[in-house]
């Protein structure tokens, strides 16, 4: 990566106010990396070069035709000032399989990780340093690809941009972590059968904003959605996976298909629960039985996960009808535990005994 092009970055002073109460999404460091594919040169150019707006043609094809896709990656600083980010492999070798659905050109995971490193170094002052255990904060990265050729039919684009940008965050649900409201969508699907759900991209979340606002509209912080055929079995949220948490230890998710996205948090606490003594099952489960065992103290537990939102206590199931009610006051104990684990981790405040800091 060409780090030559560097522009004056923000001031000290208002970088650490920033950095002091960063949100989710709302501020960028000072530096993006860029990569650049052609049909005829493949990717070339890689680059790090000042954040700021990019020039489209109007006529550019992601505008049209939302041939698009992202990936979502922490950079979290540790006791000693190192920067860490949490298994960056999995993320490019998703980014492929997104690549491959959305007809783009594949990166390969070298220049991915490159791409990562490149801009963190550069902006490596805009990693939060967490004053706390509880404190949550870390350079969110966000890579991207679109489809930047000027042309208006219906084919895979000729050009195509590769971009990360960085954000300073704290908790994607802000404040301390407390339990919250999920709508159960009735209307609306996010993914088919065949279609685009396992990949990560835009469409994929531009389809479900109705749904989250129908969620707002009702006091949910997000939505959760049924199968698009039988209408009976629990996929995903709008933006995170989804477990639920039984008496005898069993800690269930929604088994992979072509429309769940196979989600670094849920792939890593299926192992982490494997490995503290918990039996995590990957299935089909249905909304009859989250509600069933609710009601009969079978499930005690309920939680949302990714990597914007860790691992996020579910409190209520509401939809049009009645409450699927959990504990709305405080995470649940294997909520808490895990939750804890996979920080400790992240942070640098355990062992790493998988390999999984990069
Ligand atoms: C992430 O968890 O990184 C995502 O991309 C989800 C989004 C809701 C921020």
């Amino acid at each position: 990566f060409d780090l030559r092009k560097h522009s004056q970055p923000t001031s000290d002073a208002v970088r650490d106010a920033i950095l002091a109460k960063p949100g989710f999404g709302d501020y960028f460091s000072d530096h993006m990396a860029h990569v650049r594919y052609t049909t005829e040169q493949g990717w070339h150019g890689a680059e790090v070069v000042p954040y700021g707006p990019l020039s489209l043609d109007p006529a550019a094809a992601v505008l049209h035709y939302a041939q698009e896709i992202f990936e979502g990656i922490k950079a979290y600083r540790h006791a000693d000032g190192s920067v860490w980010t949490f298994r960056p492999e999995k993320n490019a070798e998703r980014f492929k399989k997104s690549a491959r659905r959305l007809a783009l050109p594949e990166l390969d995971t070298e220049t991915f990780l490159d791409s990562l490193r490149a801009l963190v170094r550069t902006d490596a002052a805009w990693v939060p340093t967490p004053t706390s255990d509880a404190d949550e904060c870390s350079l969110y990265l966000r890579p991207f690809m679109i489809a930047s050729e000027k042309f208006l039919g219906v084919r895979p684009s000729h050009e195509v941009d590769y971009y990360v940008i960085a954000s300073p965050a704290a908790a994607y649900f802000g404040g301390e972590v407390k339990p919250v409201s999920i709508w159960l969508s009735q209307t609306y699907n996010r993914a088919a059968p065949g279609g685009t759900g396992f990949a990560k991209c835009g469409g994929n979340y531009a389809a479900s904003m109705l749904a989250q606002s129908e969620a707002a509209a009702n006091g949910c912080a997000q939505v959760a959605f049924l199968d698009a055929v039988e209408h009976k079995y629990l996929e995903e949220l709008g933006g995170m996976n989804l477990f639920l948490v039984y008496k005898d230890g069993r800690i269930v998710t929604p088994s992979l298909s072509d429309s769940i996205l196979d989600g670094v948090t849920r792939s890593s606490l299926l192992q982490l629960a494997r490995e503290s003594g918990y039996t995590p099952e990957e299935r089909r489960v249905s909304i009859d039985e989250w509600r069933e065992g609710a009601a009969s103290g079978e499930i005690t537990e309920a939680f949302a996960c990714g990597t914007a939102a860790v691992i996020t206590p579910i409190g209520e199931l509401v939809t049009p009808d009645d409450r699927i009610k959990h504990d709305t006051d405080a995470t649940g104990p294997v909520a808490s535990a895990l939750r804890k684990q996979l920080l400790d981790l992240q942070y640098g405040r355990v062992e790493d005994t998988n390999g999984w800091l990069t």
